[in-house]
């Protein structure tokens, strides 16, 4: 387990964990929510455009992954660890969906794919240096505002594209459980000039993501 490993092991796991979500194709645990939808006709502009969102929401989950990484490499408790891996795993899936959607779509990740990771990642470790009840916080409110993220996408998506809409109504749901499940273990409401600065961070995302 995690919690036994020396502080080298966790590194070189962290390092590997962070190559594997930047170069390794994803794999799903979960069946994607597209799976069960039947194809529909996408207009070129159309294909365009979901491919577009779906870039922005790869590159969240990249940032998702190198969150949790951060935060569970220098958590406080083995049970914030455990919170954050089981989460961590469920982003996994995001990831992966994300990926098989924009391949779909004929559309490509972020070019700045590294730079959202290393970015991410250095903020965890930075928030989970924090008390635990902060620590999770922060989880807590990130899965908040990508939530509110991912319910805005579902309504900017094109009518016709039901299978990219089925896979970010079931990512909303996931966010909206990590979130509750930060809240239950203690996460603390964060202050409001933090909030408004992670508001700041993922919106620099979602722009600079929707167009590389
Ligand atoms: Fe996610
Ligand atoms: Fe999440």
């Amino acid at each position: 387990m995690a919690t036994a490993l020396t502080w080298p092991d966790r590194l070189v796991a962290a390092v590997d964990q962070g190559l594997r979500a930047i170069a390794a194709p994803p794999v799903a645990m979960r069946p994607s929510p597209a799976a069960a939808v039947p194809p529909t006709e996408l207009t070129p502009g159309e294909r365009r455009r979901s491919a577009a969102l779906m870039r922005v929401n790869h590159a969240g989950e990249i940032a998702a992954q190198a969150l949790y990484n951060g935060q569970s490499l220098v958590a406080r408790s083995a049970g914030t660890r455990e919170l954050l891996e089981t989460a961590a795993r469920e982003e996994r899936d995001h990831l992966a969906w994300c990926s098989a959607q924009i391949e779909e779509l004929g559309g490509r990740p972020s070019l700045l794919t590294p730079f959202w990771y290393a970015g991410s990642f250095g903020i965890g470790v930075l928030a989970g240096l924090r008390a635990d009840a902060e620590s999770l916080g922060f989880v807590r409110e990130t899965e908040r505002q990508v939530e509110a993220h991912l319910r805005d996408h579902l309504a900017r998506l094109p009518e016709a594209d039901a299978k990219s809409a089925a896979i970010l109504s079931r990512m909303a749901e996931d966010e909206a459980h990590h979130g509750t499940t930060a809240a239950l273990a203690g996460g603390a409401e964060l202050p409001a000039v933090i909030r408004g600065c992670m508001k700041v961070g993922g919106e620099i995302l979602r722009r600079i993501a929707l167009i590389v």
